[in-house]
């Protein structure tokens, strides 16, 4: 007698698995090599994990007699896993689009930052904002990756600068994991600036003496999850000895180590993160060789952040470089009031065309090596047997058009799937 399931997709004329074998990343030329069962089936149990991946006829035989909640036939469709989006900023308050203006009228990202605006005015605006308000917008905007494949998304604070407003943030994403069916890991970003009339070092180590330790009380307590923390390494920021010492503290109290780095300037973040065994960093523009050696051997993920550096004509970050010095290149959509996009792929498509990856190493970076740089490959990532049942559903014969059809995603996602249920 069949056990019953909770989903069967049937008959898709490609299920991209991405990886198989409990691979944990893909790195190199195995990136260009993600996985597809051509006509494939996918199972997931009444737990929300994948049961059974594999040839629509050997899994039709397998659970023959077997009674799903939910069948949902694909044929001529493609499956694909859920999208991990390995970066945003989503909590905060008030708008930036003026900001936007002045960027195109020439001013850079750091001029509108040290004359106080930037980063600094949404600190302004979510400071002053109640929870409930934090929550509704930050719902919304989850709702919006979640339409457009997100099943995965890491989530900052750093819009509060002080340990109330951070902690208000933190308290927002964990409220908003029971209202939006998506994975949300959090990391606590407090050295996302320096505060109006501090300094820098003066505020590192507010961070290290006091927030880091409030927060990783909360985690032990039940009443929050943060899995991350963060800083922003950039010359006239967190410098590298002060990031370093935030760094070091909350690595020192079990957060895994995801931080930005070498967006504007070389700041050595490769180096720096290879030293403190460091996850992942992010941005990268300015990455020199040796930063990508040490990254490449201390298997530290590159986060990179195309949107970003397409709305702020950076320098592109070094996708081929990277890829060929076997570094785990990740993505994610930085979304921000800075750079506003939360659709992974439109992300894929400019890590495409700007970044020059292939359209599998694109698909590898958004999925099992954002999870990776998540530390939650275990989980996500892939379509495998024990991982959660996330998948998007394509209705296009060939994934490749998630990527190929810029901005349509919306129109040819059929369906959006976390833990074996349509959302
Ligand atoms: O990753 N560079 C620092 N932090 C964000 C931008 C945040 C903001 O401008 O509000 C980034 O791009
Ligand atoms: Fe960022």
């Amino acid at each position: 007698v069949q056990v019953a399931q909770r989903l069967l997709v049937r008959g898709a004329a490609q299920v991209v698995v991405v990886c198989r074998g409990g691979q944990r990343y893909l790195a190199g030329p195995d990136m260009a090599d993600v996985a597809i069962v051509p006509n494939g089936s996918v199972v997931v149990g009444r737990d929300g994990d994948v049961v059974a991946v594999g040839p629509a006829e050997e899994i039709a035989a397998q659970f023959e007699g077997c009674s799903f909640d939910q069948i949902i036939d694909a044929q001529g469709h493609s499956v694909i896993p859920g999208l991990v989006d390995a970066h945003t900023h989503p909590v905060w308050a008030g708008d930036r689009v003026h900001e936007f203006a002045m960027k195109l009228a020439g001013a850079s990202y750091l001029d509108v930052h040290r004359a106080g605006g930037g980063i600094h005015s949404t600190v302004e605006w979510t400071r002053a904002a109640g929870e409930p308000q934090l929550l509704a917008s930050l719902c919304e905007r989850l709702r919006r990756a979640l339409r457009a494949g997100t099943t995965v998304v890491e989530a900052k604070s750093g819009y509060g600068l002080e340990l109330g407003t951070e902690l208000r943030m933190l308290r927002t994403l964990e409220r908003a994991r029971a209202l939006v069916p998506l994975r949300i890991v959090s990391s606590y970003c407090g050295a996302h600036a320096v505060p109006r009339g501090r300094d820098a070092d003066g505020y590192a180590e507010e961070v290290v003496r006091e927030h880091l330790p409030a927060v990783r009380r909360l985690v032990e307590d039940g009443s929050l999850r943060v899995e991350l923390a963060d800083v922003f390494l950039e010359r006239g920021v967190f410098e590298r000895d002060a990031a370093r010492s935030v760094l070091r503290a909350a690595r020192d109290l079990g957060f895994l180590l995801n931080f930005h780095g070498d967006e504007f300037t070389d700041m050595g973040a490769g180096e720096l993160a290879a030293e403190l065994g460091a996850r992942a960093v992010s941005h990268l523009e300015e990455t020199s060789d040796q930063g990508i050696a040490a990254m490449a051997t201390a298997r530290c993920a590159a986060v990179l952040l195309p949107s970003t550096a397409y709305v702020l004509r950076l320098k592109e970050p070094r996708a081929r470089a990277m890829i060929d010095a076997g570094v785990i290149v990740a993505l994610g959509s930085d979304f921000n009031p800075n750079a506003y996009c939360i659709a992974m792929p439109v992300v894929m498509n400019l890590a495409c065309v700007r970044l020059r990856m292939s359209l599998p190493e694109a698909l590898a970076a958004a999925t099992i090596n954002a999870a990776y740089a998540l530390g939650c490959e275990e989980r996500h990532g892939s379509l495998e047997p024990g991982k959660q049942g996330d998948m998007v559903i394509i209705a296009e014969p060939r994934w490749e058009h998630i990527i190929y059809q810029l901005g349509c995603h919306g129109d040819i996602i059929s369906h959006v799937i976390t833990q074996g249920n349509v959302v």
